[in-house]
């Protein structure tokens, strides 16, 4: 199994920006926690961060062997089995996202650090947890560590 975990716009400031909402953990504690949790269950794991909308709709492309990154024209698919997503404000706002995921079809958890209910309204609607096989948000970046367990574990995937 192959797990692709991706973070999206301000993600990479995780543990310098607003602390009291997201804690004090970088983005590479959680990726290099995340080889770690991948290593002992057994899984791959391959880590994206991007601020930018369409280099994660690149990125999402890929694992279907599609997009300007890839290079063969019938370049084999990744084998991603499952994504892990925080979308960061894309949540809130990217229809390109959702619509990448749903052209790749590999089931996705969505990810959220935040109790994204408990803060502006903005942040109530998401362009992606309808399609979600799971939403998690407000866990902290323990979160993270539940995502990993439940794609590597507990999500049935087709032909697996
Ligand atoms: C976030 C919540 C979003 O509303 C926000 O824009 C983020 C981070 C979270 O992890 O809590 O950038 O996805």
């Amino acid at each position: 199994r192959r797990i692709l975990l991706i973070n999206g716009p301000n993600l990479n400031l995780l543990g310098k920006r607003e602390p009291h909402i997201y804690g004090s953990t970088t983005l590479s504690d959680i990726e290099a926690q995340a080889h770690q949790q991948a290593r002992e269950l057994g899984v791959e794991i391959d880590t994206f961060q991007s601020n930018h909308e369409g280099a994660i709709v690149d990125r999402i492309q890929e694992t279907a062997g599609w997009g300007p990154n890839v290079q063969e024209t019938n370049a084999p698919r990744e084998k991603v089995s499952a994504i892990i997503i925080n979308a960061g404000a894309l949540t809130h706002t990217s229809v390109a996202v959702r619509d990448a995921l749903a052209a790749v079809a590999i089931p996705f958890i969505e990810l959220h650090v935040s109790n994204v209910h408990a803060r502006e309204p903005f942040r109530a609607h998401s362009y992606l947890s309808d399609k979600a096989v799971a939403v998690i948000c407000g866990m902290g970046v323990y979160g993270y560590t539940a995502a990993i367990e439940f794609a590597a574990r507990h999500l049935k995937i087709e032909g697996e």
